[in-house]
């Protein structure tokens, strides 16, 4: 069944009471409204999502001169390409004169991107190359007719953009995780594989799923076999104390067990989340797989399984999980009100060659089982959430302390935008 979630009695006022009537029930989940009315969401693309660090794409992933992709948020659509000087730059694909996008396959290489309207040709650093028969028009500037840039940032090989010009700073923040996130060298790293998956929810039902792991125990058995994290911490605080002090040594790599968190409304910067945490998995256990054993070459420098994971954040909808053999990318965007791409990205190391190294099925198949459980349990929630007979419930103090996080940054942030 394909819900349509959709609030028909909808009006600013209406989301001001919204908004208040969250202030008096703290800790507990939003109501049914901020997922189904259309007023919100323009608000979320507008004040959140496109004022965000999203990542893109990495680097490996465009490597010629000409090399771009298509980055699509909401119903925009942005190209990020790898220019004549080598450099990675990312704009909006719309033509400058009637507003054609000016390039349709998700993926390839150009010399230049002509509008397949009436013809206007443009740089691949977006400026605006020619237009045709303007000559007759003697007021007409080429040269403030570019395809309007996006910011863009590469850390480590990760490519980063944010359509916002005003963007606060990204790459200051991310420095707070080098010494953990340089370990793997990503930025040699080989994309080993990278699928979306297309989930008939709204954005944040699909998001407050990934931030929280009360879910874990009870819908993905493959995971909670391997890792502590689907316990309370009074539990495995023995297993993750001592994980904690070895890591720094058995992988080589100081600053591995490293914790920084600084998300959400306690970001740096608006939309330059940062986070990094090392846990432990069970015993026995050395890498996130079918069984727990490795899949591929140890990544970057690290020396040797210290048997935890890295939990990483980077924005508000980008995380990584990364094991000593692999890791493991997820972005999250809204494509609709009631569609949302979930993209995975699976990096091994750059020198690993697949049939050989590597199986890319073995290495794939713990987070496309997981991921596809989420699905099954955000389409049920979706279901429930979208019912008239709805009630929000209390978050777990612990395992929902993140998704509280972000629900109070989104609702904060949310209100600023109902007076803009
Ligand atoms: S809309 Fe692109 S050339 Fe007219
Ligand atoms: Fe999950």
């Amino acid at each position: 069944m394909h819900l349509i979630a959709t609030q028909v009695d909808d009006s600013l006022e209406r989301m001001c009471e919204k908004l208040a009537a969250e202030r008096e029930r703290p800790q507990h989940a939003m109501d049914a409204y901020f997922y189904r009315s259309h007023l919100v969401y323009e608000r979320e693309l507008d004040h959140l999502v496109f004022k965000s660090w999203l990542y893109a794409l990495h680097s490996s992933e465009i490597p010629e001169k000409g090399d771009y992709q298509l980055v699509d948020i909401g119903e925009d659509s942005i190209i990020v390409v790898r220019g004549d000087d080598g450099e990675i730059r990312a704009m909006h694909n719309i033509c400058r004169h009637r507003g054609a996008q000016v390039c349709e396959a998700a993926t390839g290489n150009k010399r230049t991107f002509v509008c397949p309207y009436h013809g206007w040709v443009y740089n691949l650093d977006g400026s605006l190359k020619a237009a045709r028969e303007t000559h007759v028009m003697p007021n007409f500037d080429t040269a403030v007719h570019g395809l309007k840039p996006v910011r863009c940032v590469e850390y480590m090989g990760l490519v980063f953009i944010n359509c916002d010009p005003n963007a606060a700073d990204f790459l200051g923040p991310l420095e707070n995780i080098r010494e953990p996130l340089g370990a793997y060298d990503l930025a040699n790293a080989k994309v080993a594989h990278r699928q979306t998956y297309k989930i008939d929810a709204n954005w944040k039902l699909v998001l407050e799923n990934y931030l929280e792991c009360y879910h874990c125990a009870t819908s993905h058995r493959a995971y909670a076999k391997l890792h502590t994290f689907k316990d309370l911490h009074e539990k495995v605080a023995p297993i993750v104390e001592a994980l904690l002090e070895r890591s720094d040594d058995v992988t080589g790599v100081p600053g591995m067990s490293k914790q920084y968190t600084k998300i959400y409304r306690d970001a740096e910067g608006f939309g330059a989340c940062v986070h990094t945490m090392r846990y432990g998995l069970y015993e026995g256990n050395v890498t996130g797989s079918r069984d727990g054993q490795p899949v591929a070459p140890l990544m970057g420098n690290i020396r040797d399984y210290d048997g935890g994971a890295g939990d990483y954040q980077m924005g508000p909808l980008t995380f990584m999980l990364n094991y000593p053999d692999h890791c493991v990318l997820y972005r999250f965007l809204p494509r609709s009100l009631t569609e949302t791409d979930v993209e995975l990205v699976w990096f091994v190391r750059g020198d690993a060659e697949e049939g050989k190294d590597y199986n890319r099925e073995d290495v794939v198949w713990l987070w496309d089982h997981t991921t596809q459980e989420d699905e099954y349990i955000i389409l049920r929630n979706n279901a429930g959430v979208n019912s008239r007979f709805f009630e929000p419930g209390p978050y777990h103090p612990e395992f929902e302390a993140t998704l509280q996080k972000f629900v109070g940054w989104y609702l904060h942030h949310l209100e600023e935008a109902s007076h803009a």
